[in-house]
């Protein structure tokens, strides 16, 4: 497996990951077994690959779309200004929406996504996101599906980048501290 030098250590494999997946794919399915018209809402980039491997274990019809967001930092710090820059091509109103994020960190992100969806009139709203940092909460935010819970450290992979870099590694790994503190 290739690790990369600016890799401090694997977080979780691949395997760990793909068995996560599959618990909340199977948690999902149970829950929207009932609802028509369950649409997923991907955060892009980073939600790219989980929501891939998750939406093809979902064993309840959904459709796929996607929305891309600007957030303001300084430097790695979030600022907690969020711009939608790519909306979704579906109206949300009446549907099922489960929104997919690879992260929560701060919750600016995911609290200003709810919002903005509720709006529409969505039938429900709800959250999945692979990852959470409890300790980063900045703001309120309930994620009503997480895969896991990590510690306030710079993670890489499956999805997740560092400066665009880092996203298509099959693990997801915690970046050394040098790397993102230097700049
Ligand atoms: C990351 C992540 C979430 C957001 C979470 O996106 O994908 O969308 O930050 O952070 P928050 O809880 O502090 O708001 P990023 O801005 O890095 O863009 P990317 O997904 O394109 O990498």
């Amino acid at each position: 497996m290739i690790r990369p030098n600016s890799i401090e250590k694997i977080l979780l494999d691949e395997q760990t990951i793909a068995r996560r997946v599959d618990e909340l794919a199977a948690q999902i399915s149970a829950d929207y077994a009932d609802a028509d018209h369950l649409m997923l809402v991907g955060v892009l980039k980073g939600s790219f690959i989980f929501m891939a491997d998750l939406a093809r274990r979902l064993r309840v019809a959904h459709h796929v779309d996607f929305i891309a967001l600007s957030s303001y930092n300084r430097g790695t710090v979030s600022t907690g200004a969020v711009r939608l820059i790519m909306d979704t091509r579906a109206s949300l109103t009446d549907r099922h929406v489960l929104v997919i994020e690879d992260i929560v960190d701060t919750g600016y992100t995911l609290k200003y996504l709810l919002q903005t969806f509720s709006a529409r009139n969505p039938a429900s709203l709800r959250a999945c996101a692979l990852l959470s940092k409890p300790e980063r909460r900045e703001v309120d935010v309930k994620v009503d599906y997480v895969g896991f819970e990590i510690p306030d450290v710079w993670v890489v992979g499956y999805g997740l980048d560092y400066n665009d870099r880092f996203r298509t590694l099959p693990y997801i790994g915690a970046l050394k501290r040098e790397v993102y503190t230097k700049q």
